[in-house]
């Protein structure tokens, strides 16, 4: 980029130098020739008749006060191209080959003009003027008048402008390479922050100091490097969690597989009885393992919310007729408020979960002689499930963390109850599949409310 830019302001100032140094010289020339041939041309037409009746002498005297008053020398040529007189003396006889003297003898112009360049370095303007007589050319005068001082002027001009080039460009060069340092140091701090972190380096963040768009590039990086990290983090820790949740089960299972390999003469009605906590381990590793199923399924988006009928108020009755026996069971009363016909689009299956799991904490957290009852009700735009029981409650500063993955508040407790700390969490997820919200009140010691709200939407009914 920087080389681009050099470039095209290198040949932009160049082309203007060349073209201000041109004009200039050709200005100046100009104005010098235009002067020369007027002279020589008056020169020509008062030497003319002189000439013309063979009066070289006075012909002399008149080229020799020209050329003393042009500073320069002048030459009288017959119309065969020889040189009759030269004030210098020098060349008298011989033939003259200046383009310009050749010109207006052949009659082409009457005058010519031209700046040429000496053996000796100088530079001279050269000007020719026909000599007539009634309309004939009779031979030609040729001036010349040293333009040296000229062309030194012109190159001062050039010199000049070359110094201001340089300047100019020396400052480019520098504004260049600070703009580009500037421009590539946010950018190279952000692509090898990017590399360490595509080696695995998830905790790298990029520093960049600059203002506008570039810092924002960096800020919207580290927010997604920051979104990447802590995505790693739950990820690994919800695979630890997780072995350790199917750890707990085989290990009692281990426990009394070896007292009943050890044990062979163990009574009939123990050994039943270690049979039947093994069977109840493996429901329980099963129900685990469903669970975690469930779970990635959701987060791998793989889970496309089926789009079917789904009669609410049916599925809150065989939830409750379910979970009776487990109630009553446990002492306690199972009481519903189900409205007919609330019905709404979506996944049966999913919906029943969330409906399960909660009537099924319900009566896991509510000790004996407690009550768990069920409400649901709709209006034009919402159902609302209410599952409201008597039981242990939870303690403020729990109710934020009950729907994340494995959260127990009790972990003692729970497990002793069978649960893995994934019921709300999937339940969450569920409800939020279907465009609804989830919400818990609890009061420790007294009860716990959940209310889970699904939109309705118009011929869902
Ligand atoms: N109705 C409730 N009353 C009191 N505490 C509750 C209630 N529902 C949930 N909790 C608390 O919230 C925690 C998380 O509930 P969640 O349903 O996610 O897990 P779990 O019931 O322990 O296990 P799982 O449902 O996976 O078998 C429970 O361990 C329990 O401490
Ligand atoms: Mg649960």
């Amino acid at each position: 980029m920087l080389l681009t830019f050099l470039l095209i302001l290198g040949a932009s100032f160049a082309a203007m130098a060349a073209l201000l140094t041109g004009l200039v010289s050709s200005s100046l020339y100009a104005q010098r020739t235009r002067q020369a041939s007027l002279s020589a041309e008056k020169l020509a037409a008062s030497v003319a008749p002189f000439f013309a009746a063979a009066d070289l002498e006075s012909a002399a005297d008149m080229l020799h006060s020209a050329a003393a008053e042009a500073d320069g020398r002048v030459f009288l040529i017959d119309p065969e191209g020889k040189i009759q007189l030269d004030t210098l003396s020098l060349l008298e006889g011989t033939r003259i080959h200046v383009s310009e003297a050749l010109q207006v003898l052949s009659g082409a112009q009457s005058r010519a003009y031209g700046v040429h360049a000496l053996t000796d370095g100088e530079y001279a303007a050269l000007c020719a003027a026909a000599m007539m007589e009634e309309d004939a050319v009779i031979g030609a005068v040729l001036l010349t008048t040293p333009v040296t001082e000229l062309r030194e002027a012109i190159l001062g001009v050039e010199r000049q402008l070359t110094s201001v080039f340089g300047a100019v460009a020396a400052a480019a060069l520098v504004g260049a390479l600070i703009f580009s340092f500037t421009l590539t140091a946010p950018i190279k701090a952000l692509t090898s922050t990017i590399r360490r972190m595509g080696k695995g380096e998830l905790s790298a963040r990029v520093h960049v100091h600059t203002s506008g768009e570039l810092k924002e590039l960096a800020e919207s990086y580290n927010t997604m490097a920051e979104k990447i990290e802590n995505f790693d983090q739950s990820r690994s820790q919800f695979v630890q969690n997780a072995s350790h949740e199917l750890k707990t089960p085989l290990a009692t299972m281990k426990i009394l597989l070896e007292n009943l390999i050890y044990q062979p003469d163990m009574p009939l009605e123990l050994r039943q009885e270690f049979m039947q906590d093994m069977n109840h381990e493996i429901d329980r590793l099963s129900g685990i393992i469903t669970d975690l199923l469930t779970l990635t399924q959701m987060d791998s988006q793989e889970t496309a919310v089926k789009q079917e009928k789904v009669d609410l108020s049916d599925l809150c009755r065989s939830t409750v007729h379910t979970l009776r026996p487990a109630a009553e069971k446990a002492g306690l009363t199972l009481k519903d408020s189900i409205a007919s016909g609330v019905a709404l689009t979506g996944d049966v299956s999913k919906l029943s979960q969330v409906v399960y799991n909660l009537i099924d904490n319900a009566v896991k957290y509510t000790p004996e002689g407690g009550s768990v009852h069920v409400t649901l009700s709709a209006d034009a735009h919402l159902a609302r499930l209410i599952v409201r029981d008597t039981g242990i409650g939870i303690p403020e500063e729990d109710l934020k963390h009950i729907f994340e993955r494995f959260y127990r508040v009790d972990k003692a407790r729970s497990r002793a109850t069978g649960g893995t700390g994934l019921g709300l969490s999937i339940v969450r997820q569920m409800v939020q599949l279907h465009s609804g919200e989830i919400s818990v009140d609890s009061t420790l010691g007294k009860g716990t409310v959940f209310t889970v709200t699904l939109p309705v939407r118009k011929g869902d009914a």
